[in-house]
């Protein structure tokens, strides 16, 4: 009974329910017995299996769906609900997912925490007797202080290469509960979906309930070969374009804030352009009229150019960057209103809130109720309005930085629907947006990297991993990150944040999606013309980081490491960017020996050469290798040479034929 493959509540069950229904006469039990199940193929490598169960008492149905994506390793897991009892049902819960492990003897699991500016802290434990939670209540930017995403290694911890580890993530963008029971007979039940916390869902009879996916890759060879697969399906299923191309831009929001006007964004399009960048990207601040949005305290929701910082409006903005030779992208934050915007002074009753309690507000402002079809129209058209009105727009950062207090809905019927409508809003306005636009380049963002997941990957190209652009801070931050997600969809921009030299946060930039936000009239001769042969140099090396397989050679969270070092691999290993960097301040912090390299072809031999090299660095201290074998390379290894004086290190490998 505690291995059900979907635990039914109120009936034998003694352990955490998977489902837990009231049914239409008030009976609270559950049973769900075998049906039957069909196998159909998706496509090359890719089987679903469907499982139908049902209650022998009620006509009450649950479909276990597991998509087996059978050449990245990889299965996606949902489950739909549905019944035909004379009047609605109320489900207290209704996972994703519910798995049964019983092949090891101990069980490490690691999750990621954070904050703003602080994101994906990994945290391991040995789970003990009962349950462990992992969570989220926020509702929007859900995963704020706690990642969806955790990883679990059987018998002992796992490392890069050795371990049998399963890799989990729950693809929703709103509040998820993932659960983990250690039984009376020592076996591990893993239970995932959508959080039940005030969510009870109410089923009328003939609709199908379904949940968002769970994703898990299992790997008997450690933590690497498992974010592989992830990234390899990821890339080829469900990121937009995963496999396609990605623009590098140059964002103003640290270089001028709130405070900019038509003339000094020419100029920074004309900066872009030298830099040679693909796009000029204007964040917040460009909107409101009543209500300017000159701080962060006014102005969401009122989508018109504020006709004194613009007076020509975006249009101009989108003619002029063309004119110059670069595309114009641009920040909106759609679900998002002011209290202090016209949205709000006419249409009070589409913010969540509570009728009867003060206003909380976070960043200064409120949540739009995405569970209202109205307010979901709204939110279409500023996106949609915006882009037919200016049909050459290059880009769009949707950025989201509240989450849900009081959640309370004007106009839904049901309250405890408003977190999960919520959410399936959003998707409904993305998915609209997505069949118009699918190629429109788009950036997931809050303030921090505090909303990806896989539901939100469907619609989206890239992601901001985290406000903190320190590049020392990034190397931490992106390391974690990596564990899920692929280098093409994880922005990494070149700021003034931090101590770094300028090399040290290029060469970080570049091991993920890159962009600047940097003002370039601060930059010296060789600031600039590094910063410039850098973008050409990532041109021709981004496909290798962004399609590449990633491996982790020298985390920088383990104690004594100096240093972190990783790199790419091309698919057929023909070619390779390997990333070093100090990040010890420690009296002769650095490389002491060679460092041996991964996901080589042991019989291929390759040329290795130093990249990215600042101008005037004394050419004898330039790593080159003309002719080293993989072999070579993979068992004794090779010295980047990394220390105070070289901070960062990246060198190229290229087969030689
Ligand atoms: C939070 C984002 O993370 C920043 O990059 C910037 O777009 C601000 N919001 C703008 O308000």
């Amino acid at each position: 009974m505690y291995s059900s493959a979907y635990t039914p509540s109120g009936t034998r069950n003694l352990l955490e329910p998977a489902i837990q229904v009231i049914h239409a006469d008030d009976n609270p039990s559950l049973d769900l017995k075998y049906i039957r199940h069909e196998q159909t193929s998706n496509g090359p490598d890719v089987v679903l299996t469907t499982v139908h169960l049902k209650d022998p008492e009620y006509p009450f149905e649950v479909t276990l769906h597991y998509k087996a994506y059978q050449h990245e390793n990889v299965i996606e897991q949902w489950t739909s609900i549905k019944h035909t009892e004379p009047k609605a049902i109320r489900m207290q819960k209704y996972a994703s997912a519910n798995l049964y492990l019983s092949s090891a003897h101990n069980y490490y699991l690691t999750h990621f925490h954070g904050d703003w500016a602080r994101e994906m802290n990994a945290e391991q434990i040995q789970l003990s007797a009962g349950l462990k939670v992992l969570d989220t209540k926020l509702g929007t930017r859900a995963d704020l202080f706690q990642a969806p995403s955790f990883f679990l290694s059987l018998n002992q911890p796992s490392d890069e290469d050795h371990g049998e580890v399963l890799f989990g993530t729950l693809a929703w963008s709103g509040n998820y509960q993932l659960q983990f029971e250690i039984d009376p007979l020592r076996n591990l039940r893993i239970i995932a979906g959508i959080n039940p916390y005030a969510s009870e869902y109410i089923l009328p009879p003939d609709t199908e309930f379904i949940t968002p996916s769970f994703l898990l890759t299992y790997s008997n060879h450690g933590l690497g070969r498992a974010s592989q697969n992830l990234h390899r399906w990821a890339r080829k299923y469900r990121i937009p374009h995963g496999e396609g191309n990605r623009l590098t831009l140059l964002n103003n929001w640290e270089a001028t804030y709130f405070d900019f006007n038509e003339d000094n964004l020419t100029m920074l399009f004309e900066d872009g352009k030298k830099l040679g960048v693909d796009l000029f990207l204007l964040d917040d601040g460009w909107f409101g009229n009543k209500y300017p949005r000159n701080d962060d305290r006014a102005g969401l929701g009122d989508w018109q150019e504020n006709t004194e910082k613009l007076p020509h409006g975006i249009a101009y903005l989108v003619r002029k960057a063309e004119e110059i030779g670069i595309k114009f992208g641009i920040w909106l934050e759609p679900e998002m209103v002011s209290p202090k915007s016209e949205l709000y002074e006419n249409h009070s009753d589409w913010v969540i809130k509570a009728p009867n309690r003060a206003e909380y507000y976070y960043r200064n402002q409120l949540v739009l109720d995405m569970s209202n079809p109205e307010v979901q129209n709204f939110v279409y058209s500023v996106v949609d309005g915006m882009l037919s009105k200016h049909p050459t727009l290059g880009y769009i950062k949707w950025d989201c930085n509240a989450v849900i207090y009081n959640a309370y809905s004007a106009t839904n019927p049901h309250q405890s629907h408003v977190y999960v409508e919520y959410v399936q809003g959003l998707y409904k306005v993305l998915d609209r947006l997505r069949i118009k636009y699918p190629d429109l380049p788009m950036m997931l963002c809050s303030g921090g990297g505090a909303r990806v997941d896989y539901g939100a990957l469907r619609y989206f190209t890239e992601f901001w991993p985290s406000d903190n652009t320190d590049g020392l801070e990034r190397v931490f931050i992106q390391w974690n990150y990596s564990f899920f997600y692929p280098a093409i969809a994880t922005c990494s921009h070149v700021t003034n944040w931090g101590t770094q030299p300028l090399k040290f946060r290029t060469d970080v930039a570049m091991m993920g999606k890159m962009g600047y936000d940097i003002v370039l009239s601060k930059l010296d001769a060789n600031e600039l013309a590094f910063s410039q042969q850098a973008l050409k140099l990532y041109a021709r090396i981004k496909n290798i980081i962004w399609l590449g397989d990633v491996f982790r050679l020298v985390s920088p969270f383990e104690i004594n490491n100096d240093i972190a070092s990783l790199m790419y691999v091309s698919e057929n290993q023909d070619r390779a960017v390997w990333f070093t960097y100090l990040v010890s301040k420690r009296y002769r912090a650095g490389t002491t020996g060679p460092i041996r390299l991964k996901g080589l072809d042991s019989g291929k031999k390759y040329a290795l050469q130093e990249i990215n090299v600042y101008p005037g660095t004394d050419n004898s201290s330039v790593l080159t290798e003309k002719n080293i074998s993989g072999d070579y390379l993979m068992t004794f290894g090779f010295n980047p040479v990394v220390d105070e004086r070289r901070t960062s290190v990246i060198l190229e490998l290229t087969e030689i034929r």
